[in-house]
């Protein structure tokens, strides 16, 4: 374990959007897949690391509503990782589960592959013990698609009169979110040199702290994590107070 803060100055939820796995392919004159299966990798490292410095929550971005856009070759080798990483998760999830790790998806995992929808629904644990790290993978996750995702659940209720609009408060739209009942991301990290959230977390990262590097996913370290919260615990949070 590295260099990291007193346990009161660390974030509880740390948000990560894995990106740069292209650009560190192409610079090895490899296709952009091969950067992707090095990222899954990277993936699971700073997954398990979350879990040993004692995490609460973890968010990685692993394919976006807009990342249907690109060739059908590079989903489809996408869709390859998610699934044997999925399987591997499926075999071990109780041994994970003895370790205190649970995974969640954020996202429209209706909207995907059968296989690996199926595989999301099993692989998806009950968090029993109040230690564990939840492990989240937004997949087919979109941060606007979400806040209508709720705002129509809303809608239903407020039709069925369950609900009264006056009574619909900022917990009632948090509530319907995929996050539900998580903390909000105290600290979102971009690596790959890009300085936006590109739809990520988009009602949650309102207060976030964001920490951007020019490391590319492939090559993010335990060490570059441990970077991250020291650099956040730093900061002075205020949430619009004085
Ligand atoms: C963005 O980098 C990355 C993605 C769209 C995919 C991220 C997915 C992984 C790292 C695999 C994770 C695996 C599991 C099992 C969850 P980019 O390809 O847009 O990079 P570029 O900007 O350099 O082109």
């Amino acid at each position: 374990m590295g260099n990291l803060p007193p346990k009161e100055f660390m974030p509880k939820h740390i948000g990560i959007i894995m990106d740069g796995n292209g650009r560190w392919a192409k610079e090895r004159g490899l296709e952009r897949t091969k950067g992707h299966i090095e990222g899954a990798k990277v993936f699971r490292t700073i997954s398990d690391y979350c879990h040993e410095i004692g995490i609460e929550v973890v968010t990685f971005y692993a394919f976006s509503t807009e990342n249907w856009k690109r060739p059908a070759s590079e989903i489809t080798a996408l869709m390859k990782l998610f699934k044997e990483y999925l399987l591997e998760a499926d075999e071990i999830k109780f041994d994970r589960q003895n370790r205190g790790y649970v995974l969640r998806f954020l996202g429209d995992t209706k909207a995907i592959p059968k296989e690996l929808s199926k595989l999301c629904d099993s692989t998806q644990l009950d968090i029993k013990d109040p230690d564990t790290t939840i492990v989240n993978i937004a997949l087919n996750y979109g941060g606007r698609q979400e806040i209508v995702h709720s705002v129509k659940e809303i809608a239903e209720k407020v039709k069925n009169g369950e609900l009264k609009p006056s009574d619909i408060t900022e917990d009632t739209i948090s509530n319907g979110l995929y996050t539900a009942g998580m903390p909000d991301p105290d600290l979102i990290i971009r690596p790959s040199g890009e300085l936006r959230l590109s739809n990520f977390l988009t009602w949650q990262s309102a207060y976030s702290e964001l920490w951007f590097s020019d490391v590319l996913w492939p090559d993010f370290t335990t060490e570059d994590l441990d970077k991250a919260i020291m650099d956040y615990a730093k900061r002075n949070r205020r949430f619009g107070a004085v």
